[in-house]
């Protein structure tokens, strides 16, 4: 397997076994109304997590924001539910979150910030399975 993909790989595994849900890593997500789902960002040529900001495309609102401690000093103001969590690893973000429901469908886009200001965006469109 080659490096990039075995990268892929296992930051696939950890959010995996971290959520026990839907993962998704190219952009699809299939998931059933109850069961948790994850959205992954490879972050492996970022050095340092400042900023991941979720935005669902109903209006472009964020439903998620994390800021690193340095952000929160020039202002950056976090923004959670009590149903999404983060986790970050050393190749990849991932935002889980649990319970889904019907309203959580849709398309959503992912932007992972380091602290030389480098962004990597990612999409995923979100659908619920019968
Ligand atoms: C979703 O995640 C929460 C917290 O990790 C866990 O307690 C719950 O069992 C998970 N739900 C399902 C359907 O796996
Ligand atoms: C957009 O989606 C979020 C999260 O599901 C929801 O809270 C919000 O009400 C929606 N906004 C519109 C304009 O539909
Ligand atoms: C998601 O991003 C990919 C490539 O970055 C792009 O080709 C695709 O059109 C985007 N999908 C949506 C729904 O915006």
């Amino acid at each position: 397997m080659p490096l990039f993909k075995m990268i892929r790989f296992f930051s696939f595994i950890t959010c995996i076994v971290i959520t026990a849900g839907s993962v998704s890593d190219n952009g699809i997500v299939n998931v059933k109304e109850g069961d948790n789902f994850s959205l992954i960002v490879g972050t492996s040529e970022l050095k340092f997590v400042n900023r991941v900001t979720v935005r669902k495309r109903n209006g472009t609102q964020e439903v998620f924001r994390y800021c690193s401690r340095e952000e929160q000093n020039r202002g950056c103001k976090p923004f959670n539910s009590d149903r999404t969590t983060l986790y970050i690893g050393n190749e990849a973000v991932c935002v889980t979150f649990l319970d889904a429901n019907t309203r959580d469908e849709g398309v959503y886009d992912v932007e992972v910030i380091d602290d030389k200001s480098i962004r990597i965006c990612r999409n995923f469109t979100v659908a619920l399975t019968g």
